[in-house]
């Protein structure tokens, strides 16, 4: 199969596909689980799966938000790191997936997601963000910028936000022999259309010298 993704991104559909399927091609993706302050002091979480980590020194992490809130303007999360240069991501672990999901609803501005999902707060050490309780791994984070990408066909902003992991948290029992055991952490990843993921193995390739070895050579 092949379509050229067009003007409008719809392109998909010249080619027999209802939906796009752009986010079961890029997949799996990380969550971030992204937790902000207002200015009026309401918590706000929701998670986003166009989220990443962008660089390991200084340790940077992106998260997009695209489209509107559902009362008109920016999403809650990209109006609150907008106003207070701060976020955190908290990671989603198994358990938590129904209540990650529960976070993203289209609630009015005044409503914290924490509550409506029923969540914990705990407070952060560096940032005024609360952290996800639950959550087995938070980065809290300061802006470094945000992006301002072309807007869809439809005129919906998309903006890339860019930060600064100025700390971290790990569940202690997750820490084993000095290094993070991410398949203990069963961190929760995105597929395309209502799918998820789950990380439940993992298997270890060093990185290679040069020259190459091939397999069975000295
Ligand atoms: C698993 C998952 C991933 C999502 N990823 C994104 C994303 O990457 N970008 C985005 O704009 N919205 C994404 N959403 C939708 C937002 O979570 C939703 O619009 C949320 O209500 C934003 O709320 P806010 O206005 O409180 O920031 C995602 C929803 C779910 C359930």
């Amino acid at each position: 199969m092949f379509y050229e993704t067009g003007e409008d991104g719809l392109g998909h559909r010249t080619a027999g596909l209802k939906h796009s399927p752009m986010n079961a091609i890029v997949a799996p993706r990380p969550i971030g689980w992204i937790s902000t302050l207002g200015r009026d002091g309401v918590p706000n979480l929701s998670p986003f799966s166009y989220f990443n980590a962008v660089s390991a020194h200084p340790p940077m992490v992106m998260f997009a938000a695209n489209g509107s809130h559902s009362e008109g303007g920016a999403k809650d999360s990209l109006q609150n790191v907008r106003d207070t240069g701060e976020f955190v991501v908290n990671i989603c672990s198994e358990e938590l997936a129904q209540q990650m999901n529960d976070s993203s609803t289209a609630a009015p501005r005044a409503i914290d997601e924490f509550n409506v999902a029923g969540l914990t707060k705990a407070p952060s050490r560096i940032v005024k963000a609360p952290r996800v309780a639950e959550a087995p791994a938070h980065l809290e984070c300061r802006l470094i910028k945000i992006v301002e990408l072309p807007p869809s066909s439809t005129g919906e902003q998309n903006n890339t936000v860019i930060g600064h992991v100025v700390a971290v948290h790990i569940r202690d029992d997750l820490v084993v022999n000095g290094r993070v055991d991410t398949v203990k952490m069963r961190p929760v990843g995105r597929l395309g259309y209502f799918d998820y993921v789950v990380v439940s193995q993992s298997f270890e390739i060093l990185r290679p010298s040069w020259p190459l070895k091939k397999a069975g050579q000295g």
